[in-house]
């Protein structure tokens, strides 16, 4: 089986973390998104995965191709000239999709995480006989995404609306879906939406099919869900009594600490934490709903709380980080500063205190 990955797109949303690399290789849960992603993928038995591309496809392919051998699956990439939208890439990848076994294939949005049930989508997909299946989630706030309303019995989709004004229902798309080779000629060679265009004509033959999804689920692409993603993505780990938790007097609820990490005296960490690799975390410090990533150094006594604090940066003795304070890639906090909500782009250096929500340059 094959699939393809829609890694298009600048991730605008995610800066300053995609100043440095494209979204799918932002670190979640101490492994780039994308990852993710490709080990499900693998384990259900998909050999080829398509990377639909139109921004930086050299650093991609350069990053997964360590990752081609380790996981044992071909990697390619399929690569715009201009942004195809979310449907033209299928037709752009068209020949690497198709081959005589004539199966069905996998099309993943790159910024969503869940437990990704995919063999249970297989089994729903052979058992509706339509041409597509989507995977929908409940959401509170359905407008932000592709809304779909279908036949509870059947699953059968009457309704595809990609971002509603009106409420039309709360299930909506989860960005993962299952195709027939067929879906492809209905796609034309052009930047087009699959929300707004395929996916709407499909359920009008009444032909694409909608399986609710089970367990969690996140698009992580921007700061605030990014923080809340990893809140399920560390409780699915506890339900399954995942041995990858961190446990122990300093650590409080969920957490996630890279092998390499090192851990002061004193600290407390948890709940809803990664450390990622090579970190250091010196003596009495405190880190709650907050990502570290690889190579960070948090100095004595700090204190971090709701932020994302970007690969190889350092944060001062006694600082404080809270309030979704994002920090770039190489960003140094000076001692005893304070930051609410401060956005910082790579390679500054903070000595004065952010004291309310504000991009630093
Ligand atoms: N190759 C390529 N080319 N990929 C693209 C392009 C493009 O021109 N434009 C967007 N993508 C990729 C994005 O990188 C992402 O992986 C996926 O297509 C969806 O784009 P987003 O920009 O993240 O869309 P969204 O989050 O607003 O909405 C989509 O996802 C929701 C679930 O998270 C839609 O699919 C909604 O229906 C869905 O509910
Ligand atoms: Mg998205």
């Amino acid at each position: 089986m094959k699939a393809l990955i829609l890694v298009g797109g600048f991730g605008t949303r995610l800066r300053p973390l995609t100043l440095s690399v494209p979204k799918p290789l932002v670190d979640f849960a101490n492994k780039p998104m994308i990852l993710h992603q490709i080990e499900a993928l693998k384990a259900i038995g998909v050999t080829e995965v398509v990377l639909a591309i139109n921004y930086q496809p050299e650093v991609m392919l350069n990053f997964l191709k360590d990752f081609e051998e380790k996981i044992g699956i071909k990697i390619t990439c399929s690569q715009e000239t201009e942004p195809l939208g979310t449907a033209g890439p299928l037709a752009l990848a068209r020949d690497k999709l198709t081959d005589i076994s004539g199966d069905p294939f996998f099309v993943l949005n790159s910024d969503v995480i869940s437990e990704y049930p995919l063999k249970q989508m297989i089994e729903f997909h052979k058992s509706h006989g339509g041409e597509a299946s989507i995977m929908v989630t409940k959401v509170d706030e359905p407008s932000k995404y592709g809304v779909v309303v279908m036949e509870e019995s059947t699953g059968q989709v009457e309704r595809f609306v990609e971002k509603p004004k009106l409420f039309v229902g709360n299930k909506i798309n989860a960005g993962i879906y299952l195709l027939n080779p067929s879906v492809l000629d209905r796609i034309e060679l052009r930047p087009t939406s699959i929300e707004k265009e395929v996916f709407p004509n499909i359920a009008r033959d009444k032909k694409l099919y909608a399986m609710v999804l089970p367990g969690f689920w996140m698009d992580i692409g921007q700061p605030r869900d990014y923080i809340s993603g990893l809140r399920l993505y560390l409780d699915s780990l506890k339900k399954k009594s995942s041995p990858k938790l961190a446990a122990g007097p300093h650590i409080i609820g969920n957490v996630l600490v890279d092998e390499s990490a090192k851990i002061g005296e004193g600290c407390l960490i948890g709940p809803d934490v990664a450390i990622g690799p090579g970190c250091v975390v010196e003596s009495g410090v405190r880190l709650s709903r907050c990502t570290v990533m690889r190579g960070v150094r948090i100095k004595k006594h700090a204190c971090i709380s709701s932020s994302i604090i970007g690969w190889h940066s350092t944060v001062g003795q006694w600082a404080r980080v809270e309030n979704m304070t994002i920090l770039g890639e190489d960003v140094h906090v000076g001692d005893e500063i304070y930051s609410n909500g401060g956005v910082v782009l790579p390679h500054k250096e903070i000595k004065s205190s952010i004291l309310k929500p504000e991009i630093v340059m």
